[in-house]
């Protein structure tokens, strides 16, 4: 039976949504936290107004972009997994603060978002888990404001030098060490495999203008194994 890629991965997400950010600050050595503050700067400076953390996950992007920019900045994250809403919740609802933030059930697929809605839109390792990643890119091009910005922070393809201890810790280290904290050794194979083949940064470049977007910079960041892509609406 033919199971969509978009199920699996909503199953997959609802399993590990417990350890997910333990598992997340373990695994990348704490880098997690330096990657979402670089994507919160480039996005401060635009001093946006309305933002969509798309792929918010347990909401960590959504909670640092409130941090640092105004407060009157309303902020919509919208995830198709909800085990992982339900972790940003609680953290929220435990925080007693963040309140400019809206988080809500949302599909890249299909968002149910006005044309035209946002300033800005940011997603952190999400891309990657698109079932088809130019319906995904169009439609958050459809809800971006024009001139609107789009944030993607993602892995990347490392360095040459970089690449054989790179894919060791990633296809043999990185799944034991998931596979025993999460007692799910399969989600953390079938996330390294999609790394190794995720575009580099000059690929999604193109994939990016591809779906419409007019201007895209790339800023690679440790040893290039993660970029952000910068897409503007015209
Ligand atoms: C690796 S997590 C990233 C979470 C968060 N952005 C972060 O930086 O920690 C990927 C998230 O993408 C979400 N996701 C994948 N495909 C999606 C889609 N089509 N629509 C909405 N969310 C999606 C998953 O449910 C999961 O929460």
């Amino acid at each position: 039976m033919h199971i969509p890629i978009g199920h699996k991965v909503k199953k997959m997400f609802s399993g590990i949504a417990y350890k997910y950010d333990f598992l997340n600050h373990i695994l990348s050595f704490g880098i997690d936290y330096y990657w979402r503050d670089c994507l919160a700067k480039k996005v401060k400076k635009l001093d946006p107004k309305t933002v969509m953390d798309l792929a918010t996950g347990s909401g960590d992007v959504a909670f640092k972009l409130s941090d640092s920019l105004n407060k009157e900045c309303a902020i919509t994250a919208a995830d198709f997994c909800q085990p992982m809403l339900d972790q940003a919740k609680i953290k929220q609802l435990k925080s007693k603060k963040y309140s400019n933030i809206t988080f809500q059930f949302g599909d890249a697929m299909h968002l149910d978002f006005e044309d035209n809605s946002f300033d800005v839109v940011t997603i952190a390792f999400g891309v990657r888990n698109f079932e088809d990643r130019n319906k995904g890119l169009r439609e958050i091009l459809r809800t971006l404001k024009p001139k609107g910005s789009l944030f993607i922070l993602e892995f990347s393809q490392p360095n040459v030098w970089f690449k054989p201890f790179y894919f060791l810790y990633l296809k043999y280290i990185l799944p034991t060490i998931a596979g025993i904290i999460s007692r799910d050794k399969n989600a953390y194979q079938y996330l390294a495999g999609t790394i190794e083949s995720f575009p580099s940064k000059e690929a999604l470049k193109s994939q990016l203008l591809e779906a419409g977007f007019s201007k895209v910079d790339a800023y690679g960041m440790t040893f290039s194994t993660v970029a952000i892509h910068h897409a503007i609406k015209q």
